[in-house]
């Protein structure tokens, strides 16, 4: 399944609110064994399982089960035949994840992130390709598509030329950004270019800017290359989508940039591509899916899904493996595998 992972945020713990929530979840589902999981999570939390908000329940734990990070509806049946079992999502939930919408207008959460994990492109990638940087960083999530993305550009162009840009930002880094353009370029070529420092999709670590590196080290031009042409029709299939495309300037906010992909997920990005949405549309049309009976159908890699929204906290458990992601402007999209 590659680009679905197996899961899953089932049940975030926020404080002594969200902890009743989630024992209120559990005894819903399970009577005393709901208590008993309950009583495990906490216990997990004072052991240092993982941080009290990130903490997820196994579905299975009101029969004994031991915490776990994946689970399926089947399994979170078990502890009771009569009521369906419930997920609660966390206002933190809201603003993670490979969809959460980072623009002018919807600034990144940085600690809601906090858990966020980076990897040094250089010291990970499988595929040898040039990063301009040594210290560039990308999410642990998107590396491996990264490296297939760019393999495969390579070898249908028959060179080895693209190279990494730009990857994952801080605050301060886009701050740099923002001022070396500026002095370069002027205002507005860098408010057309370049995000606000806190609105860049780089510092979600899921976003990379794209070049084309000679041999001897010297630059080409990305946007004018046929690597361009190739990763604007190809990146969907390794869950990335050129962000920023011409006709969507008026949407995004920023400028035509050939080189700036985004990891969304194979399924999302296949959507986007074929419909030719960008991710303000995108989110747009989910959010007209809010039922699990009528949502948006999509496909990635031989595999069939359903995804929709919600700004509901607590919703039915859907059926079989699944995903959450926020969206950055308070609500949920639900990514469930349907074959
Ligand atoms: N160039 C993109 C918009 C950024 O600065 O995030
Ligand atoms: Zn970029």
């Amino acid at each position: 399944m590659h680009g679905f992972q197996r899961l899953h945020m089932v049940n975030e713990i926020q404080g002594t609110d969200g902890a009743g929530k989630a024992a209120r979840r559990l005894r819903k589902r399970g009577g005393r064994f709901g208590c008993f999981a309950a009583v495990l999570m906490l216990t997990g939390i004072l052991a240092g399982c993982g941080s009290a908000e990130k903490l997820t329940a196994d579905p299975g734990a009101e029969n004994g089960g031991a915490l776990a990070e994946t689970g399926t509806a089947a399994e979170a049946e078990q502890g009771n035949e009569t009521e369906p079992a419930v997920v609660t999502f966390s206002d933190r939930i809201s603003r993670t994840g490979d969809l959460i919408l980072v623009s002018a207008d919807h600034e990144y959460d940085f600690e809601a992130n906090a858990d966020l994990e980076l990897v040094n492109i250089k010291e990970t990638q499988t595929y040898d390709y040039p990063v301009d940087k040594d210290e560039f960083m990308l999410a642990r999530k998107a590396m491996s598509s990264l490296d297939a993305m760019i393999r495969d550009c390579d070898e249908a162009m028959g060179s080895s030329l693209t190279s990494v840009s730009s990857a994952w930002r801080s605050k301060e880094y886009q701050q740099s950004v923002w001022d070396e353009y500026e002095e370069l370029y002027g205002e507005e070529y860098v408010t057309k270019y370049v995000a606000v420092p806190g609105c860049s999709e780089h510092h979600t670590g899921l976003a990379l800017d794209l070049g084309i590196t000679y041999e001897d080290g010297s630059a080409g031009t990305f946007s004018e290359s046929e690597n361009a042409v190739w990763m604007a029709q190809n990146a969907y299939r390794y869950g990335f989508v050129r962000r920023y495309a011409e006709d969507k300037t008026a949407i995004t906010g920023i400028s035509n940039e050939a080189w700036h992909f985004r990891y969304v997920g194979q399924p999302h990005a296949t959507y986007m591509t074929q419909h030719n949405e960008c991710l303000e549309e995108y989110l747009e049309d989910l959010r007209g899916h809010t039922s699990p009976s009528e949502p948006l159908e999509t496909e990635a890699a031989g595999h069939a899904y359903k995804v929709f929204y919600t700004s509901e906290e607590t919703i039915e458990e859907p059926d079989g493996e699944w995903t959450v992601s926020g969206d950055n402007a308070g609500g949920f999209i639900v990514t469930v595998l349907a074959d």
